[in-house]
């Protein structure tokens, strides 16, 4: 069943718990959130202090999704935050299977993100530690970007790739996802959908029923009937 992970960095942080609320309500599967250092892309999102402060307001899984060039230095904090998922990006990464390990050494699943243009061809040598894997579907660091389509292709030949392997782990994707473009995702083999600004956090609609749709969307379910929507 696919999942949805609303990325906080779309969030008004003026009313950021309020939206944590909203979306717990609407059903959120996971919480994206996307950490920069302003040098692996030129931007910065939310921070691990915000991530902290998040958890005391939330039970739903938390993803924290590393666009930094050096994720170790930030496995510490994800471990005293009981993190739930990390991912941190293969195009930074010398010691991908040591930082694999570190991330799960502290409980947390461990994922790793590749951006558009990145191959998977390297990834069978980190098959077996891998819980997750994050396919970029803008180039990472910031909102409102176009998807890339060339990425659907990856989707499948990496599907088909993990299958050779005796491998299957959720494929996540993050960027543009629009119901068109997640449902395309999904045909392929994604399951973790990184809602942004392209499916719930629209200027025209509350972030709960735009929620509430897009899981009802991405899940070919009913939409609940308006007197059950709270
Ligand atoms: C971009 C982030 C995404 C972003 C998604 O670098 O990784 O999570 O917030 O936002 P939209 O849906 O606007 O692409
Ligand atoms: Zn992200």
């Amino acid at each position: 069943m696919p999942r949805i992970a609303p990325s906080l960095m779309c969030s008004n942080l003026l009313h950021l718990q309020k939206d944590i609320e909203d979306l717990d309500r609407a059903g959120a599967d996971i919480f994206h959130i996307d950490v920069m250092d302003g040098h692996f892309v030129p931007n910065l999102a939310l921070n691990l202090e915000v991530v902290r402060q998040i958890k005391t307001v939330t039970k739903t899984p938390v993803d924290v999704h590393l666009m930094v060039d050096n994720p170790e230095l930030y496995l510490r904090s994800i471990r005293e935050m009981n993190i739930e998922y990390a991912s941190f990006h293969i195009e930074v990464a010398k010691h991908p299977l040591r930082l694999i390990r570190d991330i799960k050494a502290g409980g947390t699943k461990a994922g790793i993100a590749l951006n558009p243009c990145t191959g998977i061809g390297d990834l069978p040598y980190m098959f077996e530690g891998l819980d997750y894997i994050l396919l970029m579907t803008v180039e990472p660091g910031f909102v409102g970007q176009r998807f890339v389509s060339g990425v659907l292709e990856k989707i499948s030949a990496l599907k088909k790739l993990m299958h050779g392997h005796n491998v299957d782990v959720p494929i996540e994707v993050d960027g543009n996802i629009s119901l068109e473009t997640a449902k395309r995702c999904i045909e392929r083999g994604a399951s973790i959908l990184v809602a942004g600004t392209s499916s719930i956090f629209k200027v025209d609609k509350d972030l709960y029923s735009a929620c509430v749709e897009f899981k009802c969307g991405i899940t070919n379910s009913a939409l609940p009937h308006p007197r059950q929507i709270l």
